[in-house]
């Protein structure tokens, strides 16, 4: 008998990409592939890609080149790209990259161990030779299929500690930077009862946190549920004590929401809302829905329900139009909400969204860009250094997820989700301890290990 074939999946891009890699596996392991540890060690190589800026692919298409080595030592070896750039580029890609054998998009993945083994059997087209070189069979599989969510299909879950779980995929909303309904389509929502399953399965082998994840996951429905409905029932699975999730769009945060989150006690006390920009005009641009007054109110409603939660967001600058006004009234908005953490983005041009046809005199130079990135990351770092500094001092409870950078040492998060390194060794992966921050860096914290205190006690 031969010995199984082994798969290798690298992940780049954000959670939902990461938990497709987890479909991957799990898919490529019912069909009896034996998941790689490294790329050296396997038959077939899936990089799964991101397209939401142009340096992510510049990024993927350098180690898709420095993976093709591996294959010209192992003539066998199957090379495929899958994801958000395997989606855009299409058959573009396999002429950029002529030695990648499958280029598969995220609503395909069903069907990879079927076109796997038709590439080993050679049973796919020829295409006519890139700069005089011949190639290979090569596959493609790049339609977005409205019925495909994955349902039934296990995921591979490699942490013990916390578990994300994909509620929606795809997205319905349009803003005009953004690739991703291009790549992932429209909005697909999964059964409730499906989520439930999954979720208390998840629980029954031990994982207590949760992450709910979709692009807009507030804007989810399904039958008569809504999201806080969903995110109600989840927090009360036996088992689950952390509820996550991410990321809602402003448009949908709703007071029932917020009253979900104030009520139930398993949901953490953290919100990521992405704002992209401080100036109506430019949210305008974006085709982003909401004014910058409407999300200040947001804020204020969840703040006045839960006063110690932790927000952050994702900001864009140099958007084609954004004057230096319009740029200052996005740094103004940073002082005024004053966020825990911002993810913080130079506008990149993605090929067929809206934004790309706004007139070219609104494009802004890169230089400015760059100056603006800068100040950008410059204030809101500053702001979460000062946030973090009030909160040296405090004892929080910590999820303990990693070992630290160091010997000795573990990393844990908050209910709030700042991340705190304390002593300690492996064992304490999984489990929740008590810690005084005694110090930041700035980002994340130092901590000491602390008894219970008293009242906070696990019944
Ligand atoms: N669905 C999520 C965002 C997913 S993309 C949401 O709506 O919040 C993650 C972040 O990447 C976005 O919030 C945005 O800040 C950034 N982004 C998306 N497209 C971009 C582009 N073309 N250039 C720069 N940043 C971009
Ligand atoms: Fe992109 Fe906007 Fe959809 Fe988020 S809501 S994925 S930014 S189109
Ligand atoms: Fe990237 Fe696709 Fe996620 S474009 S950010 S991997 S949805």
């Amino acid at each position: 008998m031969s010995s199984p074939k082994r798969a290798y999946v690298e992940t780049y891009g954000c959670q939902m990409n990461i938990s497709d890699g987890e479909l991957m596996e799990g898919i490529l392991e019912k069909a009896g592939y034996e998941i790689a540890t490294s790329p050296e060690a396997a038959d077939v190589i899936l990089v799964n890609t991101c397209a939401i800026r142009d340096h992510a692919e510049q990024r993927v298409l350098g180690r898709v080149g420095q993976l093709k080595g591996l294959k010209d030592e192992k003539p066998d070896l199957l090379l495929g790209v899958t994801g958000c750039m395997a989606q855009r580029m299409g058959e573009t890609l396999l002429e950029r990259a002529p030695y990648v054998d499958l280029v598969m998009g995220p609503d395909g993945y069903r069907t990879l161990p079927a076109k796997l083994g038709a590439l080993d059997r050679g049973e796919a087209p020829t295409r006519p030779p890139v700069s005089g070189k011949k190639r290979g069979p090569q596959l493609t599989v790049l339609n977005l299929d409205m019925g495909e969510n994955y349902e039934g299909l296990e995921q591979r879950r490699t942490s013990d500690v916390a578990a994300w779980v994909p509620i929606q995929r795809g997205c319905d909303h349009r803003c005009t930077y953004c690739i991703v309904p291009y790549v992932r389509g429209d909005e697909k929502n999964r059964k409730p009862t499906e989520i439930l399953s999954e979720i208390a399965s998840i629980a029954g082998s031990g994982v207590t946190e949760v992450t709910l994840l979709g692009q807009t996951v507030n804007s989810y429905r399904y039958d008569g549920w809504d999201f806080p409905d969903l995110l109600r029932a989840v927090a009360r699975v036996p088992g689950i004590r952390r509820v996550r999730y991410t990321s809602p769009h402003p448009n949908d945060f709703t007071e029932k929401l917020v009253e979900v989150m104030a009520t139930e006690p398993a949901v953490c006390e953290q919100l990521h809302l992405p704002v992209q920009a401080g100036n109506n005009r430019t949210l305008k641009r974006m085709l982003r829905r909401y004014t910058v007054e409407s999300f200040l109110e947001k804020i204020e409603m969840v703040r006045a329900a839960i006063p110690d939660i932790s927000i952050s967001t994702d900001v864009i600058v140099a958007f084609p139009g954004e004057t230096e006004e319009e740029f200052e009234d996005t740094l103004d908005l940073m002082r005024e909400v004053r966020f825990d953490d911002a993810f913080t983005y130079k506008y990149s041009p993605r090929e067929g969204t809206p934004a790309t046809r706004m007139p070219q005199e609104w494009f802004i130079p890169d230089e400015i860009g760059s100056e603006r990135l800068q100040k950008l990351i410059e204030v809101s770092r500053g702001i979460q250094s000062e946030i973090n500094a009030g909160e040296v001092g405090r004892t929080e409870e910590l999820l303990i997820e990693k070992p630290g950078k160091h010997p000795g040492f573990v990393l844990g998060r908050t209910r709030r989700a700042k991340a705190v390194v304390v002593p300690g060794g492996p064992e304490l992966i999984g489990s929740y301890r008590w810690a005084e921050l005694t110090r930041t860096t700035g980002a994340t914290f130092v901590g000491e290990l602390v008894e219970v205190p008293v009242g906070t006690e696990v019944a």
